[in-house]
Parts: structure tokens; sequence; C-alpha cells
């Protein structure tokens, strides 16, 4: 496939995303504790990307930020249901296609890179092969249980490590590769 799927996304140290009920104050609190300008190279990842793959839930949470953070970047929203989405968004839209049909369809329409958000959604983007690189933000704590990054898999994933930077406010990042060997 030629379009290039990336993951841009913070955890919790034992893997959370958000807690059960999806709020995240636990990571807005960590982000207040770092340094002003320090981004984690998320401005120039997204500038990198030309359209976002986001699973539903994200999408709702998003929509509760004081300003919608991605600027007229296309949205595709993973969702079997009909999605109200606020008319000043025109650039999002919904879709219920399975991970490989929508990348052959943003393919088709020119995408290089995307963007893919969401547990479930990124999940079910790893189970059908369809992740090429990771770049996850590893937040000094612990929740106990939420939302998990990862699920179960009918299948191994195997990652390359590309690089790791640690922060002195104790976020580290590190960047993972998917190895497909078939
Ligand atoms: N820590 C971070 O950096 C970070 C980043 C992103 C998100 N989050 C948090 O993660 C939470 C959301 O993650 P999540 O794992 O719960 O959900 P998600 O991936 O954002 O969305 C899940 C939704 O995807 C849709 N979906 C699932 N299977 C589908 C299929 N076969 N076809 C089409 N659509 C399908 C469903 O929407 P319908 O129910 O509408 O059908 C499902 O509810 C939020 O609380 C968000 O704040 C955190």
């Amino acid at each position: 496939m030629s379009l290039r799927n990336s993951v841009f996304i913070a955890t919790s140290l034992d893997g959370y995303i958000a807690r059960e009920d999806g709020s995240i104050g636990w990571l807005d609190e960590a982000s207040a504790t770092v340094p002003e300008g320090e981004d984690f190279g998320y401005n120039a990842f997204f500038e990198s990307v030309d359209v976002l793959i986001t699973g539903r839930k994200t999408f709702d949470q998003v929509l509760t930020f004081a300003e919608w953070p991605y600027a007229d970047k296309p949205v595709v929203v993973q969702t079997r249901r009909p999605l109200e989405v606020p008319e000043r968004l025109a650039q999002v839209t919904p879709s219920a296609e399975e991970p490989r049909a929508l990348v052959q369809r943003l393919e088709a329409q020119g995408a290089r890179r995307a963007y893919v958000d969401g547990g479930v959604t990124i999940q079910r983007f790893l189970a059908a092969g369809l992740i090429d690189d990771l770049i996850i933000t590893t937040i000094p704590i612990l929740l106990g249980k939420g939302i998990p990054l990862f699920g179960p898999l009918e299948q191994d994933v195997h990652l390359a490590h590309v690089s790791t930077q640690s922060y002195k406010c104790g976020f580290v990042q590190t960047t993972w590769r998917v190895v497909y060997t078939t």
C-alpha cells in the first residue's frame, strides 16, 4: 500500500489512552508540566499527514475541546451509526468502510500519509496489517484501568525500534516501525 498509516498517541505507562469513562484529565495535568514550546514533534507529524482516520469515540471527545485541533485537514470518522457533524466542519466525513477498503479509497484520492487515532480504531488497523509506524509518548503515570491502546490480536505484530527520546518532564517517546514479513 502506498498510503502510510501512522499512530501518534500518548499512553499511561500501563498502556491506557483514557480512563474507563473516556476522560483524559490525567493527560491534561501531565501536559501542564511540559515546558512551553515543547510539542514532542506533534506539529511536524501533523504537517506530514494528509488525512486523519479516527474512531467515533475519539471524534466525540475532540468535539468537546475548546478549539477544533485539525484545521481544515480531512477527517474520516469510523462509525457504524449516523454521525452528527457540526456544519462548520465540512471536512469531516463518516465511514463504515473496513480499514483496507478505506485505505484503498484514500490512496486513490491521492493521500500519502494518514494519522490513525482512537484505541479501537488503531487496533482494527493493526489487526488488518495496515499500521506502518507508531509514535508513542509514555506518560509517567499508572492508571490501573482504562481504555487500552492495544488489544487482542489474531497474530503477532512484529516491530522494529526506530528511536527513543526521553524528556525532563518524564515523558518518554518511542517510535516503532511495524515489520511485515509477507
Ligand atoms: N491518549 C491519547 O493520546 C488519546 C488519543 C486518542 C483518543 N484518546 C481517547 O480514547 C478514547 C476513545 O478510544 P476508543 O478505543 O474508545 O474508541 P475509538 O477508536 O475512538 O472509536 C471507537 C468507535 O469506532 C467505531 N467502530 C468500531 N468498529 C467499527 C467498524 N467495524 N466499522 C466502523 N466503525 C467502527 C465505533 O463507532 P460507533 O459506536 O459510532 O459505531 C466505535 O464506537 C477517548 O476517550 C479519547 O479521548 C486518547
